[in-house]
């Protein structure tokens, strides 16, 4: 059994067993049910209005900060591609949630003066949802495919000949009396986003003609992403207040510009007119977002690891069971950026919190 120090610095907001998950959202819940509505909206049409988190997002790759290879691979891809006035080639963009997938795909699309159509995989359900949208597509397109490792089989299959040939191949009838009927789809760009790329089939992936991972974005650049989110939403900030915030945001630019909205929030009601380091870590602390930008699940995790497994080894199955968790939300949107920080270890025999994660929730570390 760990110990816990006395001076827990977090306080009644460190996880204790008895108190249930389930009671509250977490952050990336909310944060997926936020991308959900946008990605609907963004089904229906792409023309709806400005959404306040679209008034933030970069138009344009100059205004984009960070992902730096990624820029400049792009780059070179749309000039070539505008030179030869031909659709870029595919892309499959990977990595955790909040980094700018949809982003990037917008700002292709904008710089290649073309439309961009935005859907997610388990919305693909039926050949019929993805016919539909292939021969909507004018030439050069951009279709934007999210989850794009949950497509079923049948999908799948047809996106092979549209992806290589700009054809369609669809079958009309059933059993012996059926036929096949190729339509020809004018040039497209498929975008594939997904934050399991080894969960990718090979026929799949083989046909990306760029494979690019997007990385967490350094404290600098997420700085200098708060600055300019607050200079769009009209908001006072400090240098030192724009890294409070930067540094709480978990390498993520989506959970940078959702806590400086708690923030502006915080400030209107203080009410305070510019936001000060001191004045975001209060908010910040309130909104049980600690100094490295842990939320409430995040510290559950690893505190059942420290307390219920010894620190671990232990499967992510068996903290998922002990946390009322989803072992693929713990797997997708919780354990890489507690990877990336170091208090988390993947080994073959299952997760160990480090001596970074004991230190940081306050408890008494032992070999
Ligand atoms: N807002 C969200 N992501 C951004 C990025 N990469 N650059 C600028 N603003 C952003």
């Amino acid at each position: 059994m760990a110990i816990k120090k006395s001076s827990d610095q977090y306080g009644s907001s460190t996880p204790q067993k008895s108190s249930s998950p389930r009671n509250r959202p977490s952050l990336p819940q909310v944060e997926k049910l936020e991308q959900q509505a946008h990605l609907l909206s963004a089904a229906a049409t792409t023309e709806e209005a400005e959404s306040s988190e679209d008034s933030i997002r970069p138009q344009r790759l100059a205004d984009y900060i960070g992902q730096k290879d990624l820029k400049q691979v792009i780059g070179i891809a749309i000039a070539a591609a505008k030179a030869r006035q031909e659709p870029l080639d595919h892309l499959l963009l990977y990595g955790p949630p909040g980094l700018g997938k949809t982003t990037m795909s917008l700002i292709l699309a904008a710089e290649m003066g073309v439309n961009c159509k935005i859907t997610a995989a388990p919305a693909l359900e039926r050949p019929r949802d993805i016919t539909g949208l292939l021969i909507n597509l004018k030439p050069g397109d951009i279709l934007f495919i999210d989850e794009i490792h949950r497509l079923n089989r049948m999908t799948e299959e047809l996106l092979y000949p549209a992806m290589e040939d700009y054809r369609l191949d669809i079958t009309i009838g059933k059993g012996q009396s059926a036929k096949t009927r190729s339509i020809p789809l004018p040039p497209f760009t498929l975008i594939g986003a997904t934050t399991k790329v080894g969960s990718l089939t090979s026929p799949l992936r083989d046909r990306f003609g760029m494979i690019h991972r997007l990385r967490f974005y350094e404290p600098d650049e997420l700085t200098l992403i708060v600055r300019r989110s607050a200079e769009i939403l009209q908001t006072s900030i400090t240098s030192e207040g724009a890294i409070e915030i930067a540094r709480r945001s978990r390498g993520t630019p989506r959970i940078a510009n959702r806590l400086l909205r708690r923030v502006r929030d915080y400030a209107h009601v203080k009410p305070a007119d510019l936001i000060t380091a001191q004045l975001a870590a209060e908010a910040l602390d309130i909104f049980n977002v600690d100094s490295c930008g842990l939320d409430w699940t995040d510290r559950l995790v690893l505190s059942t690891i420290i307390e219920q497994f010894q620190g671990g080894p232990v499967g992510v199955e068996a903290i998922a069971a002990a946390t009322g968790e989803d072992t693929k939300t713990i797997e997708e949107v919780y354990e890489p950026y507690l990877l990336q920080i170091g208090y988390l270890h993947r080994t073959h025999r299952g997760r160990i919190a480090t001596e970074a994660a004991y230190e940081h929730l306050g408890y008494l570390y032992s070999d």
